[in-house]
């Protein structure tokens, strides 16, 4: 056998167990493997029965993602499922770990499948823009029917091994430990009876046949969250043709359809992404070897939106929090915030009432931060003045055992100048999390000049620990994702003085993939919060002369209904006009989206540029997860700079050179722009 499987048999039952570190993806070592075991099982008389079982982690947790997109080596997954569909003795699947995608796919070809309580099935790839095309698609419906297979395939949700055996996706349930005897005695059990096939079961679809309905009810509900994707538009074809045809031509009609999605860019863009969110844990000077601070406590300096959302992501992992406030109402305030959350999950079902209470006993609220004595971490979260932030980090630095690490949540300002308040600026690190922070998946982990490598990889770890994906950045204005971003909102406060409104500015936007566009946003957010430290004029800071704060009060860029319906302010028009007068700039009226859409996102992906030629940020996926994790920006698209690549950098190249020779010098391209397009690389793909 090859070196990731091994074959015995024990008394008239095959066991083939695969072993390919990390987690047996099926790439062709592993699928030659399952090939070849299955043709010497097939011809070995001895054999009654057999367990197909994966060492390791996991059970296959799916095809090789690396593989896509290359040239398909065989045997192909489809060679494997018919080597074992054809095996002619009944097999038996061994699970744990998770068995997702292709994973569970090879599960459902096999006879019967058996899985440890923890194990976990799922059928994920709508999240890499792909649908599962080994036949789950025709598969899962025949076994849950098709409403169940709509709702775990689009959602890629994985199901755990009791509510898989609820459903029948799996046959019976082993002990902890003792998978593969329990395979075993299974197999003994089923070797003498005709195998059961999953493609010859009917009476799950047979139902739903002739009913479109179902499935054009489920486009209409969920056409919002379905927009720009394109997976699952022909994940719900795939599932009308397993309940429409019979299975071959189903399993024909599978591949089409997945064949549309693999070379797709939004399919690229997401699989990029499904890579990027794990290379950012990667760090030329902090190898995965250097040691981390144990984090068993922590201290968060605000009970604020941000103190109080960044206090959860620690007490859902059960690490205590001692939450400083300045004054009693003030720490009331923010622990009735994060109760009042935690209910709010118990409401939906997402909590148990007993969890709400365990993880509420987690919060130490305190007045003063002598407290924070004793603490491994603390993190400060209080309003963004530097004069106040360095108050406080003398003070820790007073306060704080040896070895605590101090964090600042800042969003903007310079990390360096608050640690060299300290007398131990290598215990200081920026851990800058997004609004809300117990639900945006971004952390920004910001290294000042000093900061040590245990304290950055204590960060980077912990990150993960709390659910959120750490992106390293060095000090600068703003970091990587608002850095970005601001660009973008600045050529949205240009743009509407030169003719286009912020409604045409925000449908572009929103056409592009986002959930709002860039006023609508600002309108929600609330105009006093937005242009809180601007100095200069701004069309948002008339606007808030004339206390017009947005969607809470008398409206702000839009007019608001009762019910929070926006139509287009003749108001606001007035003040932008008044505004665009005052400053001497020309109303040139309508522009094409296409000229919008540049105006706004080629300077994102300019100053993204500068953040790699300033080694502000590692690589370009690392500033795309940020966008795409801190900013919604939309999956598919890959982010500002893989987005880049897929538009082509000689054209931003010329358009921003347009640009810079119009507005002036805020357009010039960063050098690695202009070297990459003449050299006709890209940022992402070499
Ligand atoms: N193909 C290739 N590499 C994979 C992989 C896959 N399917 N799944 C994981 N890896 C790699 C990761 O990139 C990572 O590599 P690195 O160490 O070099 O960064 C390593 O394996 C470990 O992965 P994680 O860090 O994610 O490990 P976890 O233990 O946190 O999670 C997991 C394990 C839940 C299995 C998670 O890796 C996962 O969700 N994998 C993807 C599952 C998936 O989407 N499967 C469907 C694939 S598409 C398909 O099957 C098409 C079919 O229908 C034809």
């Amino acid at each position: 056998m090859t070196n990731v499987a091994s074959l015995t048999v024990e008394d008239g039952i095959g066991i083939l167990t695969i072993d390919s570190p990390p987690v047996n993806a099926l790439g062709i070592n592993v699928r030659r493997a399952l090939h070849d075991g299955f043709n010497s099982l097939a011809a070995d008389n001895a054999v009654k029965a057999i367990v197909l079982i994966c060492g390791g982690r996991t059970f296959f947790a799916g095809a090789d993602i690396s593989e896509f997109g290359s040239e398909p080596v065989r045997p192909h997954l489809g060679d494997v499922f018919e080597a074992i569909e054809n095996v002619g003795k009944p097999v038996v699947a061994a699970i744990h770990g998770t068995a997702l995608g292709g994973g569970l796919e090879t599960a459902l070809i096999c006879n019967y499948r058996i899985a440890v309580p923890s194990a976990k099935v799922g059928l994920p790839e709508v999240n890499l823009g792909l649908l599962p095309g080994a036949g789950g698609t025709q598969r899962l419906p025949r076994i849950v029917g098709p409403e169940i297979a709509l709702d775990l395939i689009i959602s890629g949700r994985p199901i755990s091994a009791k509510q898989a055996l609820e459903y029948g996706v799996i046959d019976a349930l082993a002990e902890e430990g003792t998978l593969r005897e329990d395979a075993i005695a299974f197999a003994r059990t089923v070797a003498d009876k005709p195998p059961v096939r999953v493609r010859d079961r009917d009476d799950k679809v047979a139902p739903y046949r002739g009913k479109p309905e179902l499935f054009s009810e489920f486009r209409k509900k969920n056409a919002r969250a379905f927009r720009g994707f394109k997976a699952p538009e022909n994940i719900i074809k795939a599932i009308e043709a397993a309940v429409e045809l019979p299975f071959d031509e189903g399993i024909e009609r599978e591949m089409e359809l997945f064949l549309e999605l693999e070379p797709s860019i939004e399919s690229q863009a997401q699989r990029y992404a499904f890579f990027g969110e794990r290379e950012t844990s990667k760090i030329p000077d902090v190898p995965s070897s250097t040691p981390t601070i144990p984090v068993k406590s922590v201290g968060v300096i605000g009970a604020g939106t941000m103190g109080g959302g960044i206090t959860m992501n620690f007490l859902n992992v059960g690490i205590p929090v001692t939450l400083v406030e300045m004054n009693q109402a003030a720490l009331d305030r923010g622990v009735a915030v994060i109760r009042k959350n935690y209910e709010n999950s118990a409401k939906k079902g997402k909590l148990t009432i007993e969890q709400v209470e365990k993880r509420m006993a987690l919060v130490n609220p305190v007045i003063g931060i002598e407290a924070l004595s004793d603490v491994d971490l603390v993190i400060e979260a209080v309003f963004e003045e530097m004069a106040i932030k360095k108050e406080i980090f003398s003070k820790l630095d007073r306060i704080a055992k040896q070895g605590a690490i101090l964090a600042t949540n800042t969003s903007f300002l310079d990390i360096d100048e608050i640690a060299a308040v300290t007398g131990r600026p290598e215990w200081v690190i920026g851990l800058h999390f997004f609004s809300p922070a117990n639900v945006m998946r971004l952390l920004e982990v910001v290294r000042g000049e000093k900061t040590s490598i245990e304290v950055i990889a204590t960060g980077m770890k912990l990150a993960r620990q709390i659910g959120k994906v750490p992106v390293l950045s060095r000090v600068c204005w703003g970091f990587i994702a608002n850095r970005i971003m601001a660009k973008r909102a600045i050529q949205g406060d240009a743009l509407i003085l030169e003719g286009p409104t912020p409604q045409e500015v925000d449908k572009v936007i929103y056409d592009y993939g986002f959930a709002m566009g860039p006023f609508q946003m600002s309108d929600l957010v609330g105009l006093d919060v937005i242009g809180r430290d601007s100095a200069e004029r701004t069309v948002a800071g008339d606007l808030v002369k004339l206390d017009r704060l947005g969607q809470k009060k008398n409206g702000g860029y839009y007019d608001y209904d009762e019910s929070r319906k926006a139509t287009p302010s003749p108001v606001a028009a007035e003040i932008i006009a008044d505004f665009a007068k005052a400053k001497g700039i020309e109303n040139k009226g309508k522009q094409s989206d296409e000229e919008i859409l540049a105006r706004l996102l080629y300077p994102v992906v300019n100053e993204g540029a500068k953040l790699l030629d300033e080694g502000i940020a590692l690589r370009a996926s690392d500033i795309d997860m940020a966008s795409i994790l801190g900013y919604n920006w939309p999956v598919y698209t890959g982010g500002p700079m893989f987005w880049a690549d897929t538009v082509g950098l000689p054209k931003i190249v010329a358009k921003l050179r347009e640009y810079e020779a119009k507005y002036g010098a805020e357009f010039t391209a960063s050098p690695l722009l202009v070297k990459l397009a003449e050299e006709g690389k890209s940022f992402t793909r070499g």
